[in-house]
């Protein structure tokens, strides 16, 4: 997708938090992505990032079109940092209107043998944990705000097997942490939905997949299209903005529609052999 430039001024004086506000490499990933697009929606955004350099890249972004965005160094894996460092985006967006945890990644591969118990914990406490410490941080902000919405970057891995010991049972773990979150604070107005990215080329992605795991990749889905972080972020603009008021605990693929294809229609879909018809 081209990059998108209209802005409509839909978030105009709201605050948001994005969680992996930069991006691993050269390119627009997904927490970027939501930065950018937040901002220019109207919202003052606080970038939260282990790493600065990263996050400067997308703040640099953000207020070469004149809009406004902060920097907040600090691991979100770590309960304290994240307590710290919302307490200080706070003061600075004056209020908070959106939470995006966009934080993730897979720690360790292979069998279980291959993975020590350690590893196991990082990508519990990376994909799951991180939205935990954030939104038990923020709640109280939140539910001052206006806005008063947590998106939860989950992934099609938290409904599909891929065969990883921590990275799919967390991201299953992450979309009930969305619903249950629906459920425990939907009276006093606040919505929490999760998006669920499919195959996405993002720098991230770039870094492992060959151009023909690339290409296997974008014809397994029935779209056939190779998803990206803009696609992503768009889904999250609409969950996170006031159109989505009566939009709670849902649980968005955007994955041009992988998690809805048999096993046998992709095998189809990419060989050209007929299997079902
Ligand atoms: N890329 C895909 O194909 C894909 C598919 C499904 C789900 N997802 C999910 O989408 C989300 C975004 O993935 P992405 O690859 O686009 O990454 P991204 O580009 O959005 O985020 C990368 C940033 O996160 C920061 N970060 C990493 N660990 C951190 C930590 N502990 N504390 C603070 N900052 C940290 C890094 O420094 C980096 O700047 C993840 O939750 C991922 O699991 C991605």
């Amino acid at each position: 997708m081209p990059e998108p430039v209209k802005s409509y001024d839909r978030l105009a004086g709201w605050g948001a938090i994005v969680t992996g506000a930069g991006s691993l490499g050269e390119g627009i990933g997904t927490g970027k992505a939501i930065s950018l697009l937040l901002a220019r929606e109207g919202a003052r955004v606080a970038l939260f990032d282990l790493d600065h350099d990263r996050a400067a890249e997308t703040r640099d972004l953000i207020t070469g079109q004149g809009a406004e965005a902060k920097i907040f160094t600090g691991d979100v894996t770590d309960g304290e940092a994240c307590a710290a460092m919302v307490e200080e985006a706070v003061q600075w967006l004056g209020r908070l209107d959106i939470l995006v945890n966009n934080v993730g990644m897979g720690a360790g591969a292979g069998r279980l043998e291959a993975i020590a118990p350690a590893a196991w914990e990082r990508g519990i406490a990376l994909n799951l944990g991180s939205a935990y410490n954030m939104t038990r941080a923020a709640i109280t902000a939140l539910l001052a705000g206006e806005g008063k919405a947590v998106v939860n970057i989950a992934s099609v891995a938290g409904v599909l097997a891929h065969g990883t010991a921590s990275y799919g049972p967390a991201k299953a773990a992450m979309i009930q942490f969305t619903r249950e979150i629906a459920v425990m604070y939907g009276r006093e107005g606040l919505r929490a939905n999760a998006v669920l990215p499919g195959h996405i080329m993002t720098p991230l992605v770039e870094r492992f997949a060959s151009p023909d795991a690339r290409e296997t990749r974008r014809l397994i889905a029935p779209l056939g299209v190779e998803g990206d972080a803009w696609d992503i972020a768009q889904a999250v603009i609409f969950l996170a903005g006031p159109e989505a008021r009566f939009i709670s605990g849902a649980i968005l693929p955007v994955d041009g529609g992988v998690t809805q294809i048999a096993p046998l229609a992709a095998y189809e879909a990419l060989t050209g052999e007929s299997m079902t018809r």
